[in-house]
């Protein structure tokens, strides 16, 4: 089953508003092209001049983190309707540094994935397990626990529509990289898991990125692996290699 490529930069606290845009058009020709799904997940900051500057292009816009809420008392958060009026497509839910650092469980992230689908925006889930946990060799049964808290109560249909990454902790700006057969190996349980959640048909269709330190040089092998469908690059999101790894 032939699944379309999509790969997100995730750009992290980086990049001031002006700095925002000046990346945009140093990479504008660089991420041309047509068989790819290309995403730019921005801080809240740059979301509405990121907006403005990627119109007319291939690109789509992203958002790191929402909250459940439409509106109301919740100082310092925003919401999907906000992301949504200002062009925000995607957005990354439980990305390991909300977990660790900010705290983020799993029924939060179960509630912004279910949040997310009904305003209209495709979540970019992410799970992956920390080296302590890799070396223990309980991986696998961890990443299965996450998908499986972070989807309850979502629907077949929605499933589909659904973008999950796969980021060991260990492997997150260390400049370690999973091999394509460790990010394989993980890529493809977690299909079986959807199939098994749901069905064949969900599973084929779901698309898996693999993320953590992805880069110019290394990006071909992990895309060339069938259950790896894109990538979720943060340190060179921010740089012209986003590019190279866009036409890999
Ligand atoms: P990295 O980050 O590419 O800098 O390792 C990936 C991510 O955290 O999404």
């Amino acid at each position: 089953m032939a699944r379309r490529r999509i790969i997100a930069g995730n750009w992290k606290m980086n990049k001031t508003p002006s700095e925002a845009v000046a990346l945009v058009a140093e990479l504008k020709d660089l991420v041309k092209n047509d068989d790819v799904d290309v995403v730019y997940c921005v801080p809240a900051i740059d979301i509405v001049p990121v907006a403005e500057a990627v119109k007319g292009t291939n690109v789509h816009v992203g958002a790191e983190n929402f909250y459940i809420v439409d509106n109301g008392a919740f100082t310092g958060e925003i919401s999907a309707p906000m992301l949504k009026d200002a062009g925000v497509e995607y957005v990354i839910i439980g990305h390991s540094e909300r977990r660790d650092i900010f705290g983020e469980n799993d029924i939060l992230i179960n509630q912004k994935v279910k949040k997310a689908f009904a305003s209209g925006l495709t979540p970019i889930l992410c799970c992956g397990e920390s080296l302590a946990l890799r070396k223990a060799d309980t991986y696998k049964e961890w990443i299965e626990r996450q998908i499986t808290w972070d989807l309850d109560g979502v629907t077949a249909d929605q499933v589909k529509k659904l973008v999950i990454a796969y980021e060991p902790i260990w492997a997150i700006g260390t400049g370690e990289t999973a091999t394509a057969d460790q990010a394989e190996e993980v890529c493809g349980l977690i299909r079986k898991l959807i199939a098994k959640l749901y069905d064949q048909a969900t599973a084929d269709e779901v698309r898996i990125q693999y993320g953590g330190s992805m880069n110019a040089g290394n990006a071909a092998e992990l895309l060339s692996k069938e259950n790896i469908d894109g990538g979720l690059i943060g340190g060179a999101s921010l740089k012209p290699d986003f590019g190279k790894i866009v036409n890999a």
